[in-house]
Order: structure tokens, then sequence, then C-alpha cells
């Protein structure tokens, strides 16, 4: 079980921060956050979201982050090293099976975000009435050629970066690619709160709807907050474990939890100001992005750029998330399997890409398949992402505050007398509570909800 090679670490905590803020920031943030709030309640529902961060989310990164931190090895060693049998070396192995899954059909979605930055920048993207840019979205969509070469693409991109490593890879390139995503989020703000009917759209964001609050939206929201943090899928105990013994965990999360809410909020404005200023509904689901997103652009002064900048948003956000989804399986192999970096990464793209495969060509060729009632890609998406991933986040809980106990988390948390938890011991305790007593409970509501019990 010894890591053949030294192993890799960040090289400073901005770097860190800046590949954990590239996890989190991603389709979940861009693409699927602002509809849920749209159709939720706007505000209200930001305000429960916000309240779930604060009770799981945030205590839950913590968790991941000290428990990769101390065991420095993937999830699958840091599991088994501090639950200290075989059922947590199964468990720390599930949780990289999740993340891999994710990554595999993560990427589509993210390919046909790169597709349409290339069909943006090709000014295809011109449409005078919503049938059209429905038409053209379908058409590409259910390309089997289309669909799968961007998945592709956007794999080996991915790997591409995985290829260099933590410090040159992960670490670098999001130190580049996270700056360049606030400012093209900074403009699309600008842009979008410059307009006319700004109001309108700021309004529908911001004021509480707590009447479209329902049960399912209260979960909802829970969930966002869960997979916004790419909790549950090994990620983040895999970004913990190249994290120095010297850092303040506590100190080193809270600026990635706040700057993904901001971004995300952000995001939200530059999307409803755009689209209310053209008099179009948002709550029209996920299709707000490939549909209604480029028929505003067509009809705006400036469109063709405003277009291009905010597929190429979404493209770096899906880019600093796909890699952070991929990384725990290759840091599996290096550790457990002595592999050496480069062919780790060319072996897990090459096989989330094939895994991938059937999601990319569930809306067209294999539109007829189904599981359970849903196409493949819905089915593993759904798998995945609401039952695999609380999954994941109960283990974690289970593992920190009942099998190694908070009193040796602490020790690990409070690396110095100047640690935060050492200054603020009612945010330890808030902490401590959180993560034993709130974070299960919430997690096993999720999972009931999730298989039909209300
Ligand atoms: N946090 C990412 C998002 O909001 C989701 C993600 C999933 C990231 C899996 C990494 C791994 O889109």
């Amino acid at each position: 079980m010894k890591p053949f090679e030294k192993r890799e670490s960040w090289k400073s905590r901005t770097g860190f921060i800046f590949a954990a803020l590239g996890s989190a920031v991603g389709l979940g943030s861009i693409w699927r956050f602002p509809y849920v709030v749209g159709q939720n309640g706007g505000a209200a529902f930001i305000l429960l979201y916000l309240i779930f961060l604060a009770l799981i989310g945030f205590p839950i990164l913590i968790a991941e982050i000290v428990v990769g931190r101390t065991a420095q090895l993937s999830p699958f060693g840091a599991f088994k090293k501090i639950g200290k049998n075989k059922f947590w070396g199964f468990s720390g192995k599930s949780v990289i099976f999740t993340g891999f899954i994710i990554s595999s059909f993560y990427s589509v979605i993210a390919g046909w975000m790169l597709g349409y930055l290339i069909e943006s920048i090709l000014g295809h993207l011109s449409f005078s009435a919503s049938s059209q840019a429905l038409d053209h979205f379908d058409k590409l969509s259910s390309s089997a050629f289309w669909s799968v070469g961007f998945h592709f693409l956007f794999m080996a991109l991915s790997i591409l970066i995985l290829f260099f490593g933590v410090r040159k890879g992960i670490e670098q390139k999001s130190k580049i690619m996270m700056p360049l995503l606030i400012v093209v989020v900074i403009i699309l703000v600008i842009k979008g709160i410059s307009l006319p009917s700004a109001s309108k759209g700021l309004k529908f964001l911001l004021s509480p709807r707590w009447d479209l609050v329902t049960p399912a939206g209260i979960l909802i929201a829970l969930g966002q907050a869960f997979f916004t943090l790419s909790l549950g899928q090994g990620t983040m105990v895999t970004y913990g474990s190249y994290l120095s013994k010297k850092e303040d965990i506590p100190k080193s999360c809270f600026p990635v939890v706040l700057l993904n809410t901001l971004i995300s909020i952000l995001v939200g404005i530059a999307i409803f100001t755009i689209v209310f200023s053209q008099d179009l509904q948002p709550g029209v689901g996920p299709s707000l992005i490939f549909e209604t997103l480029p028929l505003v652009f067509s009809k705006m002064k400036l469109g063709y750029f405003l277009s291009i900048f905010f597929f190429l948003l979404a493209t770096l956000a899906a880019l600093t998330s796909e890699i952070s989804a991929l990384e725990p399986f290759i840091s599996y192999l290096i550790d457990e399997k002595g592999w050496k970096r480069k062919k780790a990464s060319i072996f897990t793209g090459v096989l989330a890409f094939l895994v991938g495969v059937p999601s990319a060509l569930s809306f067209g060729l294999l539109k007829r398949f189904t599981l359970f009632g849903l196409n493949f890609f819905d089915f593993i998406s759904f798998l995945s992402v609401n039952i695999l991933v609380p999954l994941g986040g109960f283990l974690i809980v289970v593992l920190v505050a009942y099998v190694w106990g908070m009193k040796k988390a602490f020790e690990h948390l409070k690396v110095s007398k100047e640690a935060f938890f050492h200054h603020r011991p009612l945010v330890a305790m808030y902490f401590k509570i959180c993560l034993k007593y709130i974070s299960p409970i919430l997690i096993i509501l999720i999972l009931l909800n999730v298989l039909g019990f209300f």
C-alpha cells in the first residue's frame, strides 16, 4: 500500500483554493442553479440553499479534506486507513466509482458546451424564433457524430491537463482558468444589469416567492448544496490529500464556499437579466442554456460576442470540474497500483470516454433504449447524483464523526495554536454538531425522498 512515487502536493494555499473552487464551480452552478432557482421560488430557494450550505455543505467539505489530508492517499487508501477495516476500503472504492461515473456523463454535457462555443464562433447560433433554436439543439444533440465527437474532445482536453499532474496540471491551469472565468462572469453581469429591463430579471431572481417552495424544492436545494461543492464522490478527499499538513483547513475551505456561492448567484443575475430583456420566460428547465439563451443572444446587440463569452464560461467551469471528477481514480491507480501518472491519466480518460458513449447517444441513436423508464443518460445521472453522491456523503460523515471520532478529527484540524478552530471554539462546536447530528439526518431525508418515501 506504499505510494510508489513521492506524493504530489499543491504548491500554495491559493493554488488549492483555485483548484477546489474550480471543482465546485461547474455545470451545477452555471447550468443547473439558475433554472432550479427559477422554478423553485427565486430568493426563497437561494435562502434555503445558503442554509444547507452552512449546515451540511461546509462541514462535510471540511470533513472530506481532513480525511484526505491526514491519510495522504486516494479515497480508497484514506477510508481504509482511517476506518481500519475492509468495509471502509470498499466504501472508499465505491466513492471513487461514483466520481468516475459522474466524469463519464458530465463530459457529455460539457462537450455540448464546447460544441456550442464552436457554434457561437462560427456564427451558427442566430435564430429568429424559439422553434429554430429548439430544432438546432435537437439536431446537434441527436447527432452521434457531434455528441460523441465533442464528448471525446472534451475528455481529451481534461486528460491533457491531468497528464501534467497536481502542480503543473490541475493547480497551474486552474489558476489561469478561474480568474478568466471570473472576468467573463463580471462582463456578463455588467451587460445584464445595464439592459433596460434588468430590474425585471433581478426581481425574478432576488424576490422570495415562498408560495413556490415545495417539499421537493427544499430537497433540491439540499442536493444542490451537496453537488455544487463536489462532495460525496471522492474529489475533495483527493484534493485534500495533496494539501500540506500545516494548512489550516477551515480557513482554506471558507473562500471556496463563499466564492462558489457568489459566482453561482452572479451567473444567475447575468442569465435572468439577459433573458428578461427579451421578454422570454426563464422557467423552462434545462433547455434554458441551449435554446433560450442563444435565441436571446441572437436578438441582442453584440450578441455574437456575448454568446461566445457565455459558452466559454461554461466550458471553463466544466473543465475544472471534470478534471476533479477524474482525479480520484487516477490517484487510486498511482497509489495502489504503482502506475505512473501519464499511464493512469490516459487509462482513466479512455475508460471514462467509453463509459460515457451510451450517455452521449441517449439523445439520438439510443433514444428508445430505457432503464427503469429513463434513457441511459438520465438513468446514470439520476443514479449517481441523487443516490450515490448522498450515500458517499453519508459514508464520510459516519467515518469522521463516528468511526474516527471528532476528537481525532479536531487534532488534525487544529494544526497550531493559531488555527481557526482554536480561536473560535463556538464555530468548532457548530462544526461538530452539524457533522455529527444535522448532516446525517438531512442526508437520510434526501435518500428517502429519492427512493419515493415522501
Ligand atoms: N461541483 C460541480 C458542479 O457544480 C459538480 C462536480 C461533480 C464536480 C463531480 C466534480 C465532480 O458542476
